[in-house]
Order: C-alpha cells, then sequence, then structure tokens
C-alpha cells in the first residue's frame, strides 16, 4: 500500500536560533558564500558556515596543497585568509544580506586571538553563532592544542566571557577521547560542538618519491571519514547535553539522516561540495524524501533514535 504524503518539518533550533533546515555548509568548503548565490538559492541553506577568518591574513601553505586520495581527498590549505579586518570590510556586508542564518568561524594561534577575533565580531550586525576552529596545530608546542582537554575549557571560556554571540566548538578527530574535548567546552560555555575537522593523513607519489602535498601532511575528509566522524558525534551526544553538529563525509540525505539517528542536531556538508555546489541543499531534499518514506514529520524526531 503507497504511503500518505505527510508535511514535512525540517527546522531547527540551536542555542535559541532558528535554522530553516538541518543542513550547512562546513567551514572553507564554500568560502565566504561570494560563489555559493552563483549556484543555488541561499534560503534554501540551513547555514552559511565561513571559511576561518584569523586576525592576520595568512598566505596559506604552498601548493600542491590538495590531492584525491580513495574515498574522500586531502588538504593542506594552511588556513590562507584575508584577516578580520578584510573580511568585516569585504565579506560581512554581502553575509549579512544572504538570506540564510550565518555561522562565522574564526581560528587563532592562542587564546588570546580567539577572544580577540570574538571581540572584534562582537561589535557587528548579522552573525548569528561563532564556531571556533579549536582544530589547529600550535606550532610552538609542537601539539594539537584543540586535542587538550583542559586547554579546549580554557579557550572557551575566556571566549564566552568576551561575547554575547553563541557560540560552537568545532572538535578535532586527532585525538583519543574526544568526549573529553566536548565535555569540557560544555562544561566552559559552549552552546553547541561540531564535529569532526579533518584526519590528519598523508599521500606519497611512488614514482617521484615524493609527498603529494607541499605540506606533507594534510586533512582527510569525504565519505572515508563517516564512519569515523559517526562514532565521534555518538560518543559526544552521549557525553553533553548541548546540540552536536556532525560533520564528516556526508554525500546524501541518507548520510545525514544517519547522523541525526546518532544523535546530532544538524549537519554540514564540505568535500561534497566540490562535486556539487548545491550539495547542502540536495542532501536537505534528499531528507525530506527521506522523512516521507519514514513517515517522520518533523526532522527533531530522528534524533538520537539509534536503537541499539
Ligand atoms: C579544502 C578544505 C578546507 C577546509 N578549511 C577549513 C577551515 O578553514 N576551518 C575549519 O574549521 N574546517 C575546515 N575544513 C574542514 C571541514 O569544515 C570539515 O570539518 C571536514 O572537511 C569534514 O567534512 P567533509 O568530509 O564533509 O568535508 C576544510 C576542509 C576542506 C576539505
Amino acid at each position: 500500500m503507497p504511503k500518505s504524503t505527510i508535511k514535512t518539518d525540517l527546522t531547527i533550533t540551536i542555542a535559541g536560533v532558528e535554522f530553516a533546515t538541518p543542513v550547512w555548509t562546513a567551514s572553507g568548503t564554500a568560502g565566504v558564500g561570494e560563489e555559493i548565490e552563483s549556484w543555488c538559492d541561499p534560503k534554501r541553506l540551513g547555514a552559511m558556515v565561513t571559511k576561518s577568518v584569523s586576525l592576520q591574513p595568512r598566505p596559506g601553505h604552498p601548493y600542491p596543497r590538495t590531492v584525491e586520495t580513495t574515498g574522500g581527498m586531502l588538504n593542506a590549505i594552511g588556513l590562507q585568509n584575508k584577516g578580520i579586518e578584510a573580511f568585516i570590510t569585504d565579506e560581512l556586508p554581502r553575509l549579512r544580506r544572504m538570506p540564510t542564518r550565518v555561522v562565522v568561524n574564526i581560528v587563532g594561534d592562542d587564546q588570546d586571538e580567539y577572544v580577540q577575533l570574538a571581540k572584534r565580531l562582537s561589535d557587528e550586525a548579522g552573525i548569528d553563532l561563532l564556531e571556533l576552529n579549536l582544530s589547529c596545530p600550535n606550532v610552538a608546542r609542537g601539539i594539537d592544542q584543540g586535542s587538550d582537554p583542559m586547554w579546549v575549557g580554557e579557550c572557551t571560556a575566556k571566549v564566552r566571557a568576551a561575547t554575547r554571540i553563541p557560540l560552537i566548538v568545532k572538535l578535532t578527530p586527532n585525538t583519543n577521547d574526544i568526549a573529553s574535548l566536548a565535555r569540557a567546552a560544555a562544561d566552559h560555555g559552549a552552546d553547541a560542538i561540531s564535529a569532526i575537522n579533518t584526519l590528519v593523513g598523508m599521500a606519497v607519489n611512488h614514482n617521484t618519491f615524493k609527498p603529494r602535498l607541499a605540506n606533507v601532511t594534510g586533512g582527510l575528509s569525504g565519505p572515508a571519514i563517516k564512519p569515523v566522524a559517526l562514532a565521534a558525534v555518538y560518543k559526544i551526544a552521549r557525553a553533553v547535553k548541548i546540540p552536536v553538529i556532525g560533520i564528516g563525509g556526508i554525500m546524501s540525505g541518507t548520510d545525514a539522516a544517519e547522523f541525526l539517528l546518532v544523535g546530532a542536531q544538524a549537519v554540514q556538508v564540505g568535500t561534497a561540495t566540490f562535486r556539487h555546489p548545491d550539495a547542502a541543499i540536495r542532501v536537505a531534499e534528499e531528507l525530506r524524501d527521506y522523512m516521507q518514506e519514514h513517515q517522520i514529520a518533523r526532522v527533531g524526531d530522528l534524533v538520537g533514535r539509534l536503537t541499539l
């Protein structure tokens, strides 16, 4: 017997902000929104998440900085961006006019830089949420500072005290206990957690005996990391009460549904955007089809529905 058509509702609310759909772009894969408007109707995006912006301009790493791998890609862009002042003058006015939610992703070399960035952006209208990219390696200490729960807690607390804009803390998977990073962020004032950023990886050209990336190592993303991301989101959602935003290898509506089932309230679409620039909108439409098929009216009703 054919299933009846039901009215589906994809809206979700995170930190008091309502989103048209739970499917957003992922930082670094849709720039600062300048191209996306020519490929799709931003009204149909849950949110535009911008490329990480730092205090000072960063030139990024030398080329080659991307390489395709089995089921994914490596990138070593090196957080290239024009710096916060140019972001505010050149990009923010256009972002404000985009008919979607705007999430600004920030990155610092140390805690003080995150605080300065948050303060600077607090004076500006049109930013719905801040996302802290805590996945960058600290050159001085030689480790990924975002993999230290104490550092994550301290940084979150300082930024929380510096701004009223709701905060998403984006976590690195390059750790042996992502749940404790999430707990540290939640205990120190984060409004939501997003996970995961890329996994450290490397590709070698066996003919030239050289690494394929000029930076030697890079960040792995795409379908190859989806199982890692699902497990991370599953663990985080059980460890904290704040919303979790799932990221990692989402290519389709059913991929997004899987993240919601393990406990994510929203998802971000990254690498898929390089195949289809309107991937985030396609994923949302496919998620709607999936909800029809399973007779689920509200997208929120999928969250955490995994049965063990
Ligand atoms: C080319 C590229 C650039 C990225 N740049 C950033 C960035 O600037 N800031 C950030 O937080 N994450 C960045 N990411 C990570 C993505 O936002 C996302 O967390 C990761 O790619 C996993 O999702 P995916 O498998 O859907 O791509 C970047 C990813 C790629 C592929």
